[in-house]
């Protein structure tokens, strides 16, 4: 919302909540892996008349007349996101990452065809194959696992399952792993196995684009990612493959799966492939993996264990039963959100609690990062989910460190705040 009085004149419940959230994300500090802050110039690319506009199929073959601005909207943030991930085709219009994959599927498998992906409990996506999901029951759908002794991917375990599966589509890329994707065995195992390899980076694209990260673009078939994770961008997907998928990935997204698309999402996004682009995103995109490392370190030399023993990327999984066997992520989440230290409970791998219990907490850094915060304060914080996790809901003790987060939050506004 571009704050110029008109919504609090007209409709004054709506901005009331509107102005909360902002109050509530400016006083917090916001450790959930999966989300940002958006720059104010995203943000007021959202704020448009582009929302108007209906332009059902692509710049210059669209089914509407009117659609010359929105077609170049279009072009330059296809432009922009082939250029920033070095790909041979991009699609912008993915409503969501979930979109995104879903219109993968639709492209390249028939009904019933086999999908393998990482297991939910072990860091995998909904959308990569589970029972509740349309890409588990419209395919038959298969996993893959971490170790139990290391917990992370060991290559040739997974070769030898998807040897076994012979899945139609190879799905890597996760929401809950905090290690390197090797994206160059992968697509070994896939063209070994004869299936196509979907890689999607929705969590890990902003540390891919600044070169933090291995590239999955020369070694997948797809790439799939959300825009609005470390690429700090608006709510969305995009996919990206190379030119012989193209018309089928198109055609996949619309009419495939969706109708008209956002084409003010669609303006932010272009904005925030070019704030990708600078140089600076690279010197954000290695202080969040700084911070995450901080973080990690500190938590752990206050005995708390991290599933992988820690971290190369922007997150973290904290096995809670290290130090508080009792204590439940979803506990855990609630003393520190009442704390304003914002996360989410988190299954770990071979996690005997239930999903909904689950024994871990992800904590991440792209938010904190983008609001400034440095190594430096990534041990005051951790010395603060600390004393969270082991106060047992001392109500006094939340109070402490609820004072002390307002406190830092008061010196490092979100970006945006203003709006
Ligand atoms: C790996 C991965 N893929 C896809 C998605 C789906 O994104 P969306 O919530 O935009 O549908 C997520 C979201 O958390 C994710 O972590």
């Amino acid at each position: 919302m571009n704050d110029n009085g008109l919504l609090r004149e007209t409709d004054p419940k709506i901005a009331g909540v509107i102005a909360a959230e902002r109050d509530r994300q400016n006083d917090t500090l916001e450790l959930i892996a999966s989300e940002n802050h958006v720059s104010g110039s995203v943000l007021e690319a959202l704020g448009t008349v582009l929302t108007d506009k209906y332009a059902e199929g692509y710049p210059r073959k669209r089914w509407y007349r009117g659609c010359e601005n929105v077609d170049s909207v279009e072009q330059i943030a296809i432009d922009r996101a082939k250029k920033l991930f070095g790909a041979e085709h991009a699609n912008v219009q993915p409503h969501s990452g979930t979109s995104a994959n879903l219109a993968v599927y639709v492209a390249a498998l028939k009904p019933a065809q086999k999908i393998m992906g990482m297991h939910l409990a072990h860091g995998g996506h909904l959308s990569h194959g589970r029972d509740n999901n349309i890409s588990g029951t419209h395919y038959r759908a298969v996993h893959y696992r971490v170790r139990e002794d290391t917990e992370t991917l060991d290559m040739d375990q997974v070769r030898d399952q998807v040897l076994l599966e012979r899945p139609d589509i190879l799905v890597c890329g996760a929401s809950a792993y905090p290690r390197t994707i090797d994206f160059e065995a992968f697509g070994r195992i896939a063209r070994e196995a004869g299936c196509l390899l979907l890689s999607d980076i929705a969590h890990i694209a902003g540390l891919v684009v600044a070169g933090l990260h291995p590239d999955p673009v020369p070694h997948s078939d797809f790439v799939t990612t959300t825009n609005h994770k470390t690429l700090r961008g608006p709510r969305g997907g995009i996919i990206l493959c190379k030119e012989q998928w193209g018309g089928r990935i198109d055609s996949a997204v619309f009419p495939g799966i969706q109708g008209g698309p956002l084409m003010h999402v669609i303006a932010a996004k272009a904005v925030a492939f070019a704030e990708a682009m600078h140089p600076e995103f690279k010197d954000y995109a290695q202080a969040i993996i700084d911070n995450a490392t901080t973080l990690a370190d500190e938590l752990m030399a206050r005995g708390w264990r991290l599933v992988t023993g820690g971290t190369d990327n922007h997150l973290m999984l904290v096995d809670l039963r290290s130090r508080m066997p009792e204590l439940t992520g979803h506990q855990a989440a609630i003393w520190l959100s009442d704390a304003h230290l914002v996360t989410n409970k988190n299954a770990i791998p071979f996690d005997p609690r239930t999903p909904f219990e689950s024994s871990g907490i992800r904590l991440g850094t792209p938010a904190i990062t983008s609001r400034g915060l440095r190594t430096e304060h990534m041990k005051v914080i951790a010395g603060w989910i600390d004393e969270i996790l082991s106060c047992g809901g001392d109500e006094q003790k939340i109070a402490e460190v609820r004072a002390a987060a307002r406190e830092l939050c008061s010196r490092f506004p979100v970006p945006n705040s203003s709006y």
